[in-house]
């Protein structure tokens, strides 16, 4: 599916021919096929596009990122990332819930290290990272070692880590999950406001609803066991979500009663309650009485 007429906006790349993500068909089990973690999955992500996958815990997201990576391949149908089977490497790049940064190295030189990677030298390299560190607000803790840091801080580091690279593609795995509140909604619009300047393809995983319908252009419902696509929505927000209280906007409203009816549906369904209910911590439905 294309989203097709997108605003035009002078910061965008020159089109790809074709998405530059694409499932189709993609199934994937673990164990010799006791887990069915993903079954029947197709989607595309357009070069420039920023797309959040939702759903409970166990419904096969991190297993969808790890496929979009190259860390794994499907056992049915095809990923294929610019037109060929992904690999690990620059094109794409991960963060996950922790930064995972190397503790013996201070925040520039972490960054400088993945600019290392890409063959940048000497002087170039440091100013290239200062600037990386500056884009998330750190070019004052450029010296400090990341145990010095705040979470929120550190996952700026990691966001400007994975920045570094250039990728065609931003896997983010959970990325806010483990942060206070107001640490996340900072970080949010501020991947908002990076993402509009840069206009790299995001892939957001995330079992926040509203966290996924405030930053994303489409989000890809899920449902578990196996994982599967419950449903596809558009977001017509504004697109400059971070300066305003997107929260109150009606389409915003509209999107969120969606999402928790279709969710409420899958545990009628016979999804575990219980299990949902640690997924989406905040807004369970209550249980049907009991039939006998
Ligand atoms: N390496 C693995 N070995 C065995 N089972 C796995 C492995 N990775 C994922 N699974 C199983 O696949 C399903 C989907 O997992 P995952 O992709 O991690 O879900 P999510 O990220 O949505 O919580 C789960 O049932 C999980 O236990
Ligand atoms: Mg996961």
């Amino acid at each position: 599916m294309r989203t097709g007429d997108g605003p035009a906006s002078s910061g965008a790349r020159p089109p790809v021919t074709g998405p530059l993500i694409s499932l189709r068909g993609v199934g994937k089990s673990f164990k010799d096929g006791q887990v069915q973690a993903i079954s029947d999955i197709s989607f595309d992500v357009e070069g420039g596009e920023f797309v959040s996958l939702v759903g409970p815990s166990g419904c096969g997201k991190t297993t969808l990122l790890r496929l979009i990576d190259g860390l794994i391949r499907a056992d049915e149908g095809e990923v294929l990332v610019a037109g060929k089977e992904p690999r690990p490497g620059p094109d794409l790049a991960m963060v996950f819930q922790s930064a995972r940064l190397m503790p013996w190295r201070s925040v520039v030189r972490n960054i400088e290290f993945a600019l290392a990677v890409r063959g940048l030298r000497g002087r170039e390299r440091h100013e290239r990272a200062m600037a990386l560190l500056g884009s998330v607000g750190l070019r004052d803790f450029a010296n400090a070692y990341p145990h010095e840091l705040s979470g929120g801080m550190q996952q700026r580091v990691g966001l400007a880590r994975a920045l570094a690279v250039e990728p065609k593609v931003l896997l983010m795995d959970e990325p806010f999950a483990a942060l206070d509140a107001m640490t996340r909604e900072t970080l949010r619009r501020e991947l908002l406001l990076l993402w509009s300047r840069r206009r790299t393809a995001v892939v957001f995983v995330t079992h926040d609803i509203e966290e996924a319908i405030f930053l994303s252009q489409r989000v890809i419902l899920l449902r578990p066991r196996p994982g599967r696509i419950d449903e596809i929505v558009e977001v017509r927000l504004p697109e400059r979500r971070w300066e305003l209280d997107a929260r109150a906007l009606p389409e915003f409203v509209r999107l969120r009663e969606h999402l928790w009816d279709r969710i409420r549906n899958m545990v009628r369904e016979g999804a575990e309650l219980e299990e949902l209910g640690t997924a989406f911590p905040d807004a369970v439905p209550p249980p049907d009485p009991p039939r006998s």
